[in-house]
């Protein structure tokens, strides 16, 4: 498919994230357990991905598991790291031939062998494509983030005046990666949810009451247009 099929209006976003949510509450809607709400999810995110190829977006970020989702029920818990491991598995060549990169945003320790395995193997896989960069948060915290980044920090001996934004930076999960323009989150909740609490001091934010499932590529151009919109100060005046 070609780039940019949509013309979009002023600035576009180079780098979008997206806090997928709202699940369960789609599947609560329509009388189904919450695995169905996720597995619909994924299946959106299928063609999310492939509208942000055709819009031209280089980065796309997506909160798949926080640090904090262990707390859910064993089931649904169960039942998501399936749904990962199901996804690299369908998905996998696929993203490779759309030119996707896959990155892992978290820690993979404490994530059974076989699935740690498979998203090693996508990372190293797709390492050399360039036409959109997918970071997956999985097993993601923003704050935890934060402490491995000190953690080695301080392993690797670095003196405190060395300690600079640009530095800390490239000791987070994201190194290399730019800071997002853009954060959408899904559902309608208004909180980020230990969600890039670094890369975001600046993003511009954006909240559709859609579910997830429903966020389709409409809705994404609407978000896309909503951002050309913004006036991004960063603290100082508009010229
Ligand atoms: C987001 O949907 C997906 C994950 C957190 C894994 P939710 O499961 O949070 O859906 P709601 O918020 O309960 O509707
Ligand atoms: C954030 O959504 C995490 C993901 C979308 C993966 P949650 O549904 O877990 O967040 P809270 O509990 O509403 O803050
Ligand atoms: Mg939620």
């Amino acid at each position: 498919m070609a780039k940019n099929t949509v013309k979009l209006p002023g600035q576009v976003p180079s780098h979008i994230a997206i806090i997928m949510d709202g699940n369960g509450r789609w599947a609560q809607a329509r009388g189904l357990p919450r695995l169905a709400g996720h597995h619909a999810g994924t299946e959106n995110l299928r063609r999310v991905i492939t509208a942000c190829v055709d819009f031209g977006i280089q980065y796309l970020t997506i909160y798949a598991f926080s640090t904090e989702n262990w707390g859910r029920p064993f089931e649904e818990v169960q039942g998501l790291m399936g749904i990962l491991e199901d996804v690299i598995d369908r998905e996998l060549k696929e993203l490779d031939s759309q030119g996707v990169q896959l990155r892992h945003l978290g820690r993979l320790d404490g994530i059974k062998p076989s699935l740690r395995q498979k998203v090693n193997n996508a990372v190293e896989k797709t390492k050399n494509n360039s036409r959109l960069v997918l970071c997956i948060g999985f097993n993601y915290g923003g704050r935890d983030e934060i402490v491995c980044a000190i953690q080695n920090l301080i392993k690797d001996g670095i003196k405190p005046e060395d300690v600079t934004e640009e530095l800390v930076s490239q000791y987070l999960f994201t190194a290399g990666v730019p800071d997002p323009d853009l954060i959408i989150r899904t559902s309608g909740e208004l909180r980020g949810s230990n969600f890039l609490i670094w890369q975001g001091a600046y993003s511009e934010w954006y909240f559709p009451a859609t579910y997830w499932p429903d966020f389709d590529k409409q809705e994404l151009q609407r978000a896309l247009e909503e951002y050309s919109k913004r006036d991004r100060r960063y603290g100082k005046v508009s010229p």
